[in-house]
């Protein structure tokens, strides 16, 4: 489908700075450079140019000349993708929706939000907030992330196992389309079955369906109160199994993730910071919080939390004081990504699973790994049955590591869908993961599948080689 994509030219060149003021239009390989990379471990391409609109008109404009010149045209958000989403991989035109980046409306009455896709993540819910009001989703890169990455990825974090993920806050969309047509999907609705769900299809469909130009986003009311406990166990397998212990008790955590010692470790000596002993020492801690309005329901989920833990044999629970203390702890939890960065070479699987198959699901990874001699770092949403697992490639050669990779991915995600689990719970498939869908998608789902990327792109110019495997 993508075999006729073109180069750009200096004609289109031309024509995007007539459409978007030169400013507004980078082609020289310094500036450049930046828009050939996200966060995914060591990938770098090239696009030929990064454009920066300023308004839906001119999304358009830059996707009518991408059509007529039959050129890629890949949107980016804020490059923290983890799986290469936003990587131009046959060059061509990167559409940066920086510049787009206003909430248009703030409706108290009906607790929604009407915002443009550059909007850092954290600026916009720290805006609500102000008023009361509550956007959940919370990806570890909420600091520099913004909403339409967010949307095109489906993301995830930690508070996503009370309040859910990015696309259960997705009311309705406006989106331009491969021809450059405006559509727009839902509204200001809370029930909305008129055809088929296109608003929900837009997410998570990593930019290879259309460009999100708006967004209508729920709210919820803010809770003012909640508390930030951590549970060192003597066990991996321990920890993994009081987490769905903590559901059936009957208490929704609005955060519970699991940190192996080596991850906690490993973002220790990153930060130069110190857990206390007893997590520092354990050979895996469960990080809870919970929330809510009333300091009695808070007060009570809290002590539950920590005797589940306790019944599961955990070595002791520990509360976090002060809020500081507890943003401190999130501090750390939040940077165990770049921890992992710091250990040079590694590739992480995102793999979920039924929340009560963790215990297997870290067993079955083990298995795959230890024959091969390779270690990972492990944590990650536990409350989700999801897993970042960074397998390192600590002193392998460049050929022994890269033959480890082609037996791991599969290795993994066949142990994986063996549990009735997923390639991806929230980092998408991207550029990276696509080779392994055949394994779980079945040929019929995936026949499905290259249908709706024809329908919405029937030249290939969005995003193009991106989830869907080749062939
Ligand atoms: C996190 C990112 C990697 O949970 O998803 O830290
Ligand atoms: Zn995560």
């Amino acid at each position: 489908m993508t075999a006729t994509l073109q180069a750009v030219s200096p004609d289109l060149i031309q024509a995007l700075q007539a459409a978007l003021g030169a400013d507004h239009v980078f082609t020289d390989r310094e500036r450049l450079e930046p828009f050939g990379r996200d966060e995914t471990e060591d990938l770098h391409v090239w696009p030929e140019v990064a454009v920066f609109p300023g308004s839906t008109a001119e999304v358009q404009a830059v996707v009518r000349l991408a059509a007529k010149h039959q050129v890629p045209i890949v949107a980016r958000g804020g490059g923290t993708g983890l799986s290469g989403g936003a990587i131009p991989v046959r060059g061509g035109i990167v559409l940066s929706t920086r510049r787009m980046n206003e909430i248009l409306e703030l409706d108290e009455a009906n607790l929604v939000a009407v915002v443009q896709p550059g909007i850092v993540t954290q600026t916009f819910q720290e805006t609500v907030e102000a008023k009361g009001l509550f956007y959940p989703p919370d990806p570890a890169s909420r600091g520099s992330c913004v909403i339409g990455g967010n949307l095109a990825e489906c993301a995830g974090g930690p508070r996503c196992v009370k309040y859910g993920v990015t696309r259960d806050y997705v009311l309705g969309l406006e989106v331009v389309l491969a021809s450059g047509e405006v559509i727009r999907t839902g509204g200001k609705l809370y029930k909305d079955v008129t055809g088929y769900n296109l608003t929900q299809l837009f997410v998570g469909s990593e930019g290879t369906l259309g460009i999100i130009t708006e967004a209508t986003l729920r709210l919820i009311p803010l809770p003012p109160l909640n508390k930030t406990l951590m549970a060192p166990f003597p066990t991996l397998d321990q920890a993994a199994q009081a987490v769905s212990r903590i559901f059936q008790a009957g208490i929704t955590p609005s955060a519970c993730e699991l940190l192996s010692q080596a991850a906690l470790n490993a973002t220790e000596e990153h930060l130069g910071k110190k857990f206390p002993r007893e997590i520092s020492e354990a050979a895996a801690s469960l990080l809870l919080e919970v929330d809510g309005f009333h300091d009695d329901d808070v007060e009570r989920d809290a002590l539950r939390l920590g005797e589940v833990c306790l019944e599961v044999g955990a070595e002791d629970v520990l509360l976090a004081g002060t809020p500081e203390r507890a943003r401190e702890l999130w501090g750390i939890r939040r940077s165990m990504g770049e921890a992992v960065k710091s250990q040079g070479d590694y590739r992480e699987y995102d793999v979920a699973v039924p929340r009560a198959l963790m215990p297997d699901a870290l067993r079955a990874i083990d298995a795959v790994l230890e024959p091969l001699g390779l270690r990972a770092l492990s944590y990650g949403h536990a409350g989700d049955g999801n897993l970042h697992v960074n397998v390192l490639r600590d002193a392998l050669s460049a050929e022994a590591w890269a033959a480890a990779l082609e037996q791991t991915g599969p290795a993994v995600v066949n142990a994986i869908v063996k549990l009735g689990g997923t390639i991806s719970g929230e980092h998408g498939i991207g550029w990276i993961q696509r080779g392994l869908l055949g394994l779980q998608l079945s040929p019929a789902n995936l026949a499905l599948q290259r249908g709706i990327k024809a329908s919405f792109d029937p030249h290939g110019i969005l995003n193009p080689d991106k989830v869907l495997p080749p062939g």
